[in-house]
């Protein structure tokens, strides 16, 4: 079976000595490998103040809390998402307010988001799902005209760009996912990015307990309790070798998706994502839509490829189902969509293959 989601490893062969290296360095914790990595990922990915974390849910509640969302308030958010991006909100002690999407792109409407502003608005979280850009520009402008700051999500959208910047470095706070399946693996581990320098030791003191790193124990003062999210040398060594390897992984990703764009915006009766033209996705799934998305899923899997919708729509959870209010385009795109592969494990020949079983598929409906 082809699987829609994989995990990439860097080659055995460089990453095992670096592992038996740093497993019996005697400093395995929170050191120089994590601070490598932050430098070395936010010099490839064009970020600053980047910081590593555990998580990207950890980054995402690190996010929140500098964001201003630890006192309450209302965070604009998308139900169209991994869970963990709504239940960041709960944890920092928001309230979730589920806007619409954009029903061509799964992603957050802009429009949507204007009308759920209000007084109590503490932040606006935006998921670039599946790895396509929002329309960031609108976002902005919309945002700042508010005052708002925005959380931009990038857990599906390493390496996707908007006008030519890539995403991450859009917004005033911004996470990455380096758990098992995402372009970019650390085992688990998450980035965030922090747009005003002068927030930077809050984000570190929140990272680590609310402790100060370099002062004396004896000496350091918790005044607000901080959580355990920092990454470990271990986890960054993989994150480290994984450098060499990501750039081309990421292209193999975006030639798949702009061949799928390409070829199955010709069939009849299915529909590709359409997008803002500033827009440079980085595919990490492929989304089709189609009237029967279950026969979709039977056609590839009867040729062994695996396609799912991967997500359950954050308000159909019984934690998230009081903040839920009608939500149309999201409901009628989830029920047209499925994701099917699109990563650097997906052949020339596969991919073609695909696209004759749904032209397949569409002409004997
Ligand atoms: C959109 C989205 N946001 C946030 C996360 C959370 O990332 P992590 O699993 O690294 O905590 C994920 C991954 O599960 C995700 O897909």
């Amino acid at each position: 079976m082809i699987p829609l989601v994989k995990v990439g490893m860097p080659d055995r062969d460089r990453l095992m000595p670096a592992l038996e290296e740093v497993l019996y360095s005697g400093m395995i914790g929170e050191g120089e490998s994590v601070y490598r990595f932050e430098t070395d990922f936010s010099n490839m990915f064009h970020l600053k103040n980047g910081l590593a974390f555990s998580s990207g849910t950890g980054a995402l509640h690190a996010a929140l809390h500098l964001a201003g969302v630890c006192d309450g308030g209302d965070v604009i958010s998308t139900s169209m998402t991994a869970e963990p991006t709504n239940l960041a909100i709960l944890h920092a002690g928001g309230t979730p307010v589920f806007a619409d999407v954009d029903i061509n792109s799964g992603n957050i409407s802009v429009e949507s988001v204007a009308e759920k502003i209000s007084s109590k608005t503490k932040a606006i979280v935006v998921v670039h799902y599946a790895g396509i850009p929002v329309r960031m520009h609108d976002l902005m402008a919309l945002a700042e005209a508010h005052q708002i700051p925005v959380i931009e999500d990038c857990a599906h959208a390493l390496g996707a760009k908007y006008a030519g910047q890539g995403v991450g470095a859009l917004g005033d706070y911004a996470i990455f996912s380096f758990q098992a399946i995402k372009h970019m693996t650390t085992v688990d581990g998450g980035f965030l990015v922090v747009k005003d320098t002068s927030q930077l030791q809050d984000a570190k003191r929140f990272r680590w307990f609310g402790l100060e790193k370099g002062v004396a124990r004896e000496q350091v003062n918790i005044t607000d309790a901080g959580y355990k999210y920092n990454m470990n040398n271990v986890t960054a060594t993989i994150g480290l070798m994984q450098l060499d390897v990501i750039q081309q992984r990421i292209n193999a990703h975006k030639e798949n998706g702009r061949f799928f764009d390409r070829e199955i915006a010709n069939i009849q009766g299915l529909s590709v994502p359409v997008f803002d033209v500033d827009a440079e996705p980085s595919y990490w799934l492929y989304t089709v839509l189609s009237e029967d998305s279950d026969k979709v899923e039977q056609a590839l899997k009867d040729i062994g490829v695996m396609a799912s919708k991967l997500h359950r729509p954050n308000h159909l959870h019984s934690v998230f189902e009081c903040y839920a209010g009608p939500l149309p385009n999201l409901n009628e795109y989830y029920q047209r969509m499925i994701h099917i592969p699109c990563g650097w494990w997906l052949t020339k020949e596969k991919r073609e293959q695909i696209v004759d079983v749904l032209s397949n598929v569409c002409t004997a409906r």
